[in-house]
């Protein structure tokens, strides 16, 4: 019997261990196990904390498992096994174990619950003048304005490094939950309620934050991705992301006249121009963004022409519909968003 099971049974371990820790895990931008923030590490060290004690018992229950099965297995001629009820310090036992035990790993846990898990020591005296940035959750791409730099876009939030950063999490429509995975933990989204937690890295890179609750049918590219830069670089990209859209010139003069005409400014924001709408994303600098539809595609020319050609293709289920323009058309809208870097 043991051995028809040893070989899925150790397969099955294999690929889980593959899972948990990928070998170019270090390397994603978005894996637990490179934290890139105190907060992170404080939660990835509790993980590896956990999963050892439980390796621990699961060893030493499957090891008790085997030598039972062996040590107790019917034998021929063997009469019935004596049963045993009720034997005291075995039922104490494995009740007390596990309380002490869930009780140490919940003392474990404590300092990193708070309600306001930056406050506590892990970001450095988070100033009462830090930099505040409103996230705000929608069906499937992240809105994110920043009040004091006067900066709205969408699904790339810059962020100084070194700079606790508070963000305020708040719906348009369902719950969302924001988590980057190598910046610290999750947070739900809300509508109706703002949560609150800080952003710290003294790492600049990209970090990648999957939408972590379901919300709908793309739920899956609902992808934000943290840009920590420093501060200078940072102050740049804000006053570059400050100005208006430049006025365009040659083919994307005849797509800014189609974007005006057609509905794209009942759901749009282009600063410089009539378009005012608050259901989509801000396009003012939609051509700085590495990406569209939060993340569904690299944001390239050929890409934008794709997207405006027949988002419901890329991406099914999105509030941008398709408008059947013509090819001409959708190339000179396509030049025209390409170019509002
Ligand atoms: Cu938003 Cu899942």
């Amino acid at each position: 019997m043991l051995g028809k099971h040893a070989l899925p049974a150790a397969l099955l371990g294999a690929i889980t261990l593959r899972l948990l820790f990928p070998p170019h895990a270090r390397a994603q931008p978005s894996s637990p196990f490179a934290p890139a923030s105190p907060e992170a590490s404080a939660i990835a060290q509790l993980f590896l904390i956990t999963l050892g004690i439980a390796g621990v018992i699961f060893l030493l229950v499957q090891g008790l498992l085997l030598y039972m099965v062996a040590r107790f297995r019917a034998r021929p001629g063997a009469g019935a096994p004596r049963p045993v009820f009720g034997y005291r310090p075995l039922e104490i036992g494995w009740t007390v174990g596990p309380a002490l035990l869930l009780a140490g790993v919940f003392g474990l846990m404590l300092p990193l619950m708070g309600s306001d898990p930056g406050a506590a020591d892990r970001v450095p005296s988070p100033p009462a003048e830090a930099l505040a940035v409103t996230v705000i959750g929608h069906q499937w791409w992240w809105e994110l304005r920043y009040p004091t730099l006067d900066v709205v876009t969408a699904n790339e939030l810059h962020i100084p490094v070194g700079e606790p950063v508070r963000v305020r999490l708040e719906s348009a429509d369902v719950i969302h939950s924001f988590w980057l995975p190598r910046l610290g933990g999750k947070l739900d989204v809300i509508p109706g309620r703002t949560n609150q937690l800080w952003l710290y890295t003294e790492a600049p890179g990209v970090y990648l934050g999957p939408c972590a609750e379901f919300c709908g049918l793309q739920h899956a590219w609902m992808l934000l991705r943290v840009i920590a830069q420093p501060r200078a670089d940072f102050l740049a990209w804000a006053a570059q992301q400050r100005q208006p859209a430049a006025p365009p010139s040659g083919a994307a003069q005849r797509g800014q006249q189609l974007f005006l005409e057609q509905t794209c400014v009942n759901c749009h924001t282009l600063r410089g121009t009539p378009a005012q709408g608050t259901v989509g994303p801000d396009l003012t600098h939609v051509g700085s963004r590495q990406t569209l539809g939060a993340g569904v595609l690299e944001n390239t020319p050929a890409n934008m022409y794709r997207w405006l050609q027949d988002p419901q293709a890329v991406k099914p289920g999105s509030l941008m519909p398709t408008f059947y323009l013509s090819d001409a058309d959708t190339a000179a809208l396509a030049a025209y968003l390409a170019g509002l870097k």
